[in-house]
């Protein structure tokens, strides 16, 4: 078994495409995760599943950042030692993984004997390739963020920008990587790559802090003694940012033993993030990588915050969700759909329970579940059950669901994963306008038009396959349900096979229990 994989089933796939390397950020253990962490492991979980469905060679990373003063201050809140805390904490992300049935190769902690080697080495050659020196510095702190702000970027009465709490004032000695030599390198790679980070206005942004001139980055702690020790200093430790970002390549080192990951997936091919650490990941990250020589990710991905009350969804803020009592009550895909589809990726988007309750009872259960239903009760109730063939008298509509299977394919090209959902949700929209203007019902009373009648429930149930196909990398448990129902082989969720008439012939429909339950609201806002 391949270690930390949360499922084994997408071994199906037939591997033939490009490598595909996704990641998303390692989430701090200082608290239980909420529904903003999910949001980004769920966005990446549903490209990733769309490159396996295309045949792509994917390795999909995540994991949790577990050094540093903050976790080491929130273990104590918790009087517990920093390493138990973070087994605890470490433990809940990757339940939550599990629920969100998110389909990682590998739960990178940075922790892990292996990480914490193979950062020393790194942060060890940069030492020898003379990117770094030693001197004294002072600044504002934030412990949240674990991060130095200049005074002018403060909030007012000296308080984080982010988190609105308040700064601390730090000083001491430490190792310093000399980030503002690779201002001219990063600025040339902008130009050269004009998107490589998206969307285009964060890309803007992070250029114009790079244009700005940099400073030189802090890159050990003196009074921080949970963390990597540096290595030519034990006395201080690597600061946790140096740590956690060098997760994405050291994660390829050892997380399956005896397969060379560096030389099959290095570097990223995209990595997923919130407009929160883009300096970290789109200024700091890439001169880390020009300093170590090792080739820069292809993509970065800034998509916005989860809000709640106008805010920013944050354990510091106070205002989270539970990501587990909704995935409780409604299941784990009415939690995928609603996200991926009320937040348009890249943008901000607000998470309600009102807006949540309306597309599951309207989209989902209405929508698609309902249609399912009709169908399969239909085919049950007309055609003992056995899907027709097709008589060939609906051209028209499969090329129309081409042109609807192009537009997924294009969006997901363009990372533009709500507008690939909104597409994918035309194609049930339409097949509940075919099943409203065919009428089987009607059909079914005149033998004459029994041909009719066959290419009917031939085309509801050809038009539901392709759609639960298009929505499988979002809704996945429900869309192989989908298929079962329709006697489909649940496994066969290929793109290749997203084309009108390539389903299992003349198929046993098989009835199940609504897709979507009815839940009750009240019940579900307890
Ligand atoms: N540990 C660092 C990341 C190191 S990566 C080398 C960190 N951790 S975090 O726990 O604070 O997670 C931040 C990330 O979680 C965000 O970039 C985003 O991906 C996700 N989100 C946390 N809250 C979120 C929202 N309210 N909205 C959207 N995404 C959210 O930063």
């Amino acid at each position: 078994m391949r270690s930390g994989r949360a499922v084994d089933l997408l071994d199906c796939f037939t591997v033939t495409g490009a490598p595909f390397y996704i990641t998303t950020p390692i989430y701090y253990v200082n608290a239980d995760p909420h529904i903003g962490h999910a949001y980004t492991t769920i966005m990446a979980d549903i490209i990733a599943r769309h490159h396996r469905q295309r045949g792509d060679d994917v390795f999909f990373l995540t994991g949790t950042d577990e050094h540093g003063a903050k976790i080491a201050q929130s273990a104590e809140r918790a009087s517990r030692a920093p390493k138990d805390h973070a087994d605890a904490l470490s433990q809940r992300f990757r339940d939550l993984g599990g629920v969100l049935n998110s389909t990682h190769d590998f739960f990178i902690r940075t922790t892990d004997p292996e990480h914490e080697a193979a950062v020393a080495r790194i942060v060890a050659g940069l030492h020898d390739s003379g990117d770094v020196y030693r001197d004294s510095y002072g600044g504002w702190y934030c412990t949240a963020c674990e991060a130095f702000y200049n005074e002018g970027d403060l909030a007012d009465g000296r308080r984080c920008p982010i988190h609105t709490t308040p700064v601390d004032w730090l000083e001491e000695e430490n190792w310093f990587f000399r980030l503002s030599a690779y201002r001219d390198r990063l600025l040339a790679h902008y130009d050269a790559h004009p998107d490589w980070v998206l969307p285009a206005a964060r890309r803007n942004e992070a250029r114009r802090m790079i244009e700005a001139g940099l400073d030189d980055l802090s890159i050990s702690r003196a009074q921080i003694a949970w963390g990597v020790p540096v290595p030519w200093d034990p006395e201080q430790t690597i600061y946790v940012w140096i740590d956690a970002l060098l997760n994405y390549r050291t994660a390829l080192d050892y997380a399956r033993p005896g397969e060379d990951l560096v030389a099959r997936y290095w570097p990223p091919s995209l990595q997923i993030m919130a407009k929160d650490i883009l300096k970290f990941h789109a200024v700091i990250w890439p001169a880390m990588l020009l300093a170590a020589g090792l080739e820069l990710p292809e993509r970065l991905m800034i998509h916005g915050y989860l809000l709640k009350g106008g805010e920013k969804m944050s354990k510091t803020l106070g205002n989270v969700v539970d990501p587990f009592p909704f995935i409780e009550r409604y299941g784990i895909d009415a939690l995928r759909y609603y996200l991926a589809r009320e937040v348009r990726f890249g943008e901000d988007g607000t998470f309600t329970a009102e807006g949540f309750e309306q597309r599951y009872a309207g989209e989902l259960a209405n929508e698609l579940g309902n249609l399912l239903n009709r169908t399969v009760n239909m085919i049950g109730r007309y055609r003992d059950g056995v899907v027709p063939a097709d008589r060939g008298a609906d051209g028209a509509l499969a090329a129309e669901v081409a042109a609807t299977v192009d537009a997924v394919r294009a969006a997901h090209e363009a990372l533009d994963i709500s507008r690939a959902m909104d597409e994918a949700w035309a194609l049930v929209r339409r097949i509940n306008r075919l099943a409203e203007e065919r009428a089987p019902w009607a059909l079914a009373k005149d033998p004459e038009r029994a041909g009719e009648l066959d290419q009917a429930l031939f085309s509801l149930a050809e038009g539901l396959r392709i759609a639960a196909l298009l929505v499988w990398s979002v809704i996945p448990g429900s869309a192989e349900r989908l298929l079962s129902a329709l006697g489909q082989d649940p496994a066969a969720v290929a793109l290749d096979d997203a084309r009108w008439g390539a389903g299992r012939a003349e198929a046993r429909t098989a009835p199940i229990p609504p897709l979507f339950p009815r839940v009750e609201p009240e019940e579900a806002e307890a």
